[in-house]
């Protein structure tokens, strides 16, 4: 079974990708993980990420930079937001995302594009969302644990441009596929949210 799980930064998809994941015992990966590595080797090579070729050549990045603590880190997503418009970096993360999800036994994809584009016959796809202030209060809150000095009004502001771009770009933006069962976890707990994937994804199955 292939799980898709898209959405939004910061709407929860990650943690129930993760849950998924172990729920149903399928191999699970994080596609922004990807992009956030193009990203960063950009920005180690002095690269432009807005010019398609420095992004391009950037996809040549070693593996072991995947375990970059870096790439968890704010700066690091907006510059994968950017480099993710290139369709040469698109195409490039391509086989890599695909393999994955075809591995016998199935697997559990999560990003942006998973239902449309990576895996369209996905048999459960979900669309997690939820309002830009609850994903802004949930960032706010990891991002003080952390001790990062940051205002709620800077995260609403950098995940409205990030929304923007994500949803407006011409190659595989953020969109629901049609067939994909969405869940607004604004007013859910992480527990809730979870439940919910998981029958939903009991339901697509069955
Ligand atoms: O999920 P994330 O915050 O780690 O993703 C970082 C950026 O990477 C996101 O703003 C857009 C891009 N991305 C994408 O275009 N397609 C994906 N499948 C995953 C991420």
């Amino acid at each position: 079974m292939i799980i898709a799980v898209d959405g939004p930064t910061a709407s929860g998809k990650g943690t129930i990708a993760k849950a998924l994941s172990a729920h149903f015992g399928l191999p699970h990966l994080d596609t922004g993980l990807l992009y956030r590595a193009v990203g960063r080797q950009v920005f180690l090579d002095g690269g432009d990420p807005d010019d398609a070729a420095d992004a391009a050549a950037a996809t040549g990045f070693p593996d072991s930079l995947l375990d970059d603590p870096a790439l968890r880190t704010e700066e690091a997503g907006g510059l994968a937001s950017r480099v993710s418009v290139h369709p040469e970096v698109r195409r490039a993360l391509f086989d890599r995302q695909r393999a994955f999800a075809l591995q016998p036994g199935g697997a559990v994809l999560d990003g942006r594009d998973i239902g449309t584009v990576i895996a369209p016959e996905a048999e459960a796809k979900l669309f997690v969302t939820a309002s830009v202030a609850a994903r802004a209060q949930r960032r706010f809150r990891e991002m003080h644990e952390r001790g990062v000095q940051v205002t709620l009004l800077e995260i609403e502001d950098d995940l409205r441009r990030r929304d923007e771009r994500d949803s407006t770009r011409a190659t595989a933006p953020l969109v629901p596929a049609p067939d994909a069962k969405i869940i607004d976890t604004s007013a859910l707990s992480r527990e809730e949210a979870i439940a919910a994937a998981i029958a939903a994804v009991t339901e697509a199955a069955s």
